[in-house]
């Protein structure tokens, strides 16, 4: 006799595997395909993430698992179906979305995000599976069981928001590419992290909530000792978009290659919505920048932005370097 998660995480490989051949085998499917391949993922990548499409019924999935011996409040409690108050029956979770299987660190199927094909009011884009016995989504990292290894041999690691990223970064040559489960990164997933890798490249979305979200993973990153870069795009890009419309080489060679330290990306981000003509906010953006700066442990480095301001607002390195202690000092 089987554990019950041994049996949940069956049922969802059982489904992978037919969720993906009604995407590119099924006239059913046909819509979902059509979407991808227009989005340019190409059959190979389709094939590669076991990317498929889930039947606009109420009831397919619920059928394919009690066929297959499975009990329906247990695949309840996976995640896969819902209990309907008013009678409780159960009917599908996932219904006419593309399915994205998610792996857990060893590589097995452990839940699913399902993508709408067109926006429905009221509905989200992507609808995740539950946390269940066997999904833990502060743990879970996408993609992480097949970028591991390239992760280790580049010996840093790509950092993305969404699944899509992830897929687009594989395809423009960057098997080293990770994303959370779209919420802000964890702090077990920074030290899983950290146990294969010290360096991070985040690439977030371009736009203010992908900024901030960038700020909050940067700063854990580094507190579980992972040397952070951030990669900047024009205002409104995603890393998929991007590759998209510049293509691969530019991404890797100016958005990758391209991208800030955290301090230089903190310098940025505390100058944003400040006029820096107005004395007043320029004294204020320098103090900020001081204080970051102060907290940088090593002392080359504290000298080189040190410097950097010094020659952007002509003030001299002398009086940089005493109103920086003097903020230390007070900070302890
Ligand atoms: P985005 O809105 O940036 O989506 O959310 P995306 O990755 O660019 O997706 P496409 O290109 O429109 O297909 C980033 C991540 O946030 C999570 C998903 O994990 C998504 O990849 N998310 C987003 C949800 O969980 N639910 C949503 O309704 C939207
Ligand atoms: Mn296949
Ligand atoms: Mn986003
Ligand atoms: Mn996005
Ligand atoms: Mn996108």
């Amino acid at each position: 006799e089987n554990k019950p998660t041994t049996r949940m995480v069956e049922a969802h490989e059982l489904l992978k595997k037919f969720y993906h051949h009604l995407l590119v085998n099924t006239k059913e499917g046909q819509q979902a395909y059509d979407y991808l391949i227009e989005r340019g993922f190409s059959r190979e990548t389709i094939d590669e993430f076991e990317i498929g499409f889930s039947l606009d019924s109420w009831e397919f999935m619920t059928k394919f698992l009690t066929k297959r011996g499975f009990q329906l409040t247990e695949m309840e409690k996976a995640g896969l179906l819902v209990k309907r108050a008013k009678d409780g029956a159960f009917f599908d979770r996932f219904r006419g979305r593309v399915m994205f299987p998610i792996a857990d660190l060893q590589g097995k199927t452990v839940a699913f995000s399902g993508r709408l094909i067109e926006n429905i009011e009221g509905q989200p884009k992507y609808l995740n599976s539950p946390e269940t016995a066997i999904f833990n989504k502060g743990k879970t990292i996408y993609n992480f069981h097949r970028a591991k290894k390239h992760i280790r041999k580049n010996q840093q690691v790509l950092l993305f928001e969404g699944f899509a990223d992830v897929i687009s970064a594989v395809k423009a040559e960057c098997p080293n590419a990770i994303a959370t489960m779209g919420t802000a990164l964890t702090d077990e997933q920074a030290k899983i992290i950290r146990r294969n890798v010290e360096s991070v490249v985040i690439c977030y979305d371009s736009d203010h909530a992908g900024i901030e979200a960038a700020y909050k993973a940067a700063n854990i990153l580094t507190s579980v000792g992972c040397t952070v870069k951030v990669a900047v795009m024009p205002q409104g890009y995603d890393p998929d978009d991007y590759i998209k419309e510049q293509g691969p080489e530019r991404f890797r060679n100016e958005v990758i290659d391209g991208s800030l330290t955290f301090m230089s990306f903190k310098m940025r981000y505390l100058r944003r919505g400040k006029n820096l003509q107005n004395e007043a906010e320029r004294m204020k953006y320098i103090e900020d920048v001081l204080k970051e700066i102060s907290q940088l442990t090593k002392a080359v480095e504290q000298e080189h932005y040190l410097r950097q301001l010094s020659q952007e607002f002509s003030i001299s390195l002398d009086a940089l370097q005493q109103q920086k202690n003097q903020i230390s000092s007070l900070s302890g």
